[in-house]
């Protein structure tokens, strides 16, 4: 029998700092007030030059550094992102080009936040039926940009940052046991960004109408999310053969205390159970659960042969958990050194652009002389 194994982890995060006071000299609000009822104190804020799939290859090539492993033997790179590089192409093609995962297919899954959660349950099953060896899944999320700095219901929530994990097959037990999913498009309206899709592409009047920004009407959010953390959880566990209180540690999405205290009550477990870390961060939306675990790993509170928890909720409205146990990076040998094969990758992928410019030059030429 296979096992797929969490093997890698990294994160990146913006150094811009957004605190609580800086965002009450924008709109109408106050640190006590954000602090009491989302337990954030401030995020973090992309750079100009900073984007989802540049922090999303610099959580990679850190997750990439703990498991051991080149982007050679990536077979797969899933990116789920809410606010991705574009429409199309991609944004995980992009971050396939920039680690060099030159074997690797590329895809991106939208289901807000609660894409990550879905994707390691995508990438754990394509490990244990066989079909693939090594998967990286990434979150990755510069939602400033789809911010509206005057509306205080949504500002004061979300953060940029990117977190990802590697996943790796191997025939000793551990790694991912257990993953649920659930959508109910019903409530699609509850959170969205209306324009810029297919159905209200920007124009004039979306840009006037704020469309293309981040809509949510945050009360109804709350109380479904209250309603289906610790309901996923359970179910998770329940496939997996495991009680609550197996569970060393649990890794929620990071939106709000209150939300995670309710999920806490649910599962009749402490608080000190659940990693919280949303203080710092704010919601960094798909990227919160990896995120999250890293920091947890840092502050030796994850360690190798913990039984876990990775719980999200998100727009759609999506839900999903996932039970596993904690592995550790694999005692292998590197082939070659990451910043070595980078350097290689990264020519490798600036020949193959300018093989492609030379040869639309030829057959542009060619085109225009050639006689039928
Ligand atoms: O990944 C999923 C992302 N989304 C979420 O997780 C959102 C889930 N929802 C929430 O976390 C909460 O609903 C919020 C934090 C967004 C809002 O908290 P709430 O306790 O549900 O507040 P509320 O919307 O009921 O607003 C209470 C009052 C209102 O004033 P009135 O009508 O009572 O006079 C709001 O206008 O607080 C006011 N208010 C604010 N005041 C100061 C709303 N936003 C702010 C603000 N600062 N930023």
């Amino acid at each position: 029998m296979t096992y797929a194994h969490i093997t890698g982890w990294g994160k990146a995060l913006p150094e811009k700092i957004l605190t609580n006071d800086d965002i009450s000299k924008l709109v109408d609000t106050n640190d006590e007030w954000i602090r009491s009822r989302t337990g954030i104190r401030e995020r973090r804020i992309a750079a100009d030059e900073e984007s989802s799939a540049t922090l999303a290859v610099d959580a990679s090539l850190r997750a990439l550094e703990v498991a051991n492993l080149n982007a050679f033997d990536l077979d797969l790179v899933i990116v789920a992102s809410s606010s991705p590089e574009h429409i199309f192409p991609a944004t995980a093609s992009i971050v396939q080009d920039g680690i060099g995962a030159i074997n690797a297919g590329a895809f991106d899954i939208l289901a807000a936040c609660t894409g990550f959660v879905f994707a390691v349950n995508m990438a754990a099953q394509a490990i244990k039926s066989g079909s693939m060896q090594s998967v990286l899944v990434v979150g990755a999320e510069t939602l400033s940009r789809f911010v509206d700095w005057t509306d205080r219901n949504t500002c004061i929530l979300f953060g940029d940052g990117a977190g990802a994990f590697v996943l790796q097959a191997s025939e000793e037990p551990g790694g991912v046991f257990s993953g649920v999913m659930h959508s109910d498009g019903s409530g699609a309206d509850l959170l969205s960004i209306p324009a810029g899709g297919s159905k209200e592409p920007v124009s004039e009047i979306t840009l006037a109408e704020g469309n293309h920004y981040i809509q949510m009407e945050g009360k109804g959010v709350f109380k479904f999310a209250t309603r289906v953390m610790a309901s996923a959880t359970k179910e998770a566990l329940e496939k997996s053969g495991l009680e609550a209180e197996d569970l060393s540690l649990v890794i929620p999405h990071q939106a709000n205390t209150r939300i995670i205290e309710a999920a806490a009550r649910g599962l009749k477990l402490p608080m000190d159970k659940f990693m919280v870390n949303l203080d710092k961060y704010g919601n960094t939306s798909t990227a919160s659960v990896p995120i999250a675990t890293v920091e947890a790993v840092e502050s030796g509170r994850l360690n190798r042969g913990d039984k876990i928890a990775f719980v999200a909720f998100g727009g759609g409205l999506s839900w999903g958990a996932l039970t596993a146990e904690w592995t550790g990076p694999y005692p292998i040998e590197r082939k070659v050194p990451q910043k070595r094969y980078l350097f290689l990758a990264k020519v490798r992928s600036v020949l193959l652009r300018a093989l492609r410019v030379v040869e639309g030059m030829l057959w542009g030429h060619y085109g225009r002389d050639r006689k039928l």
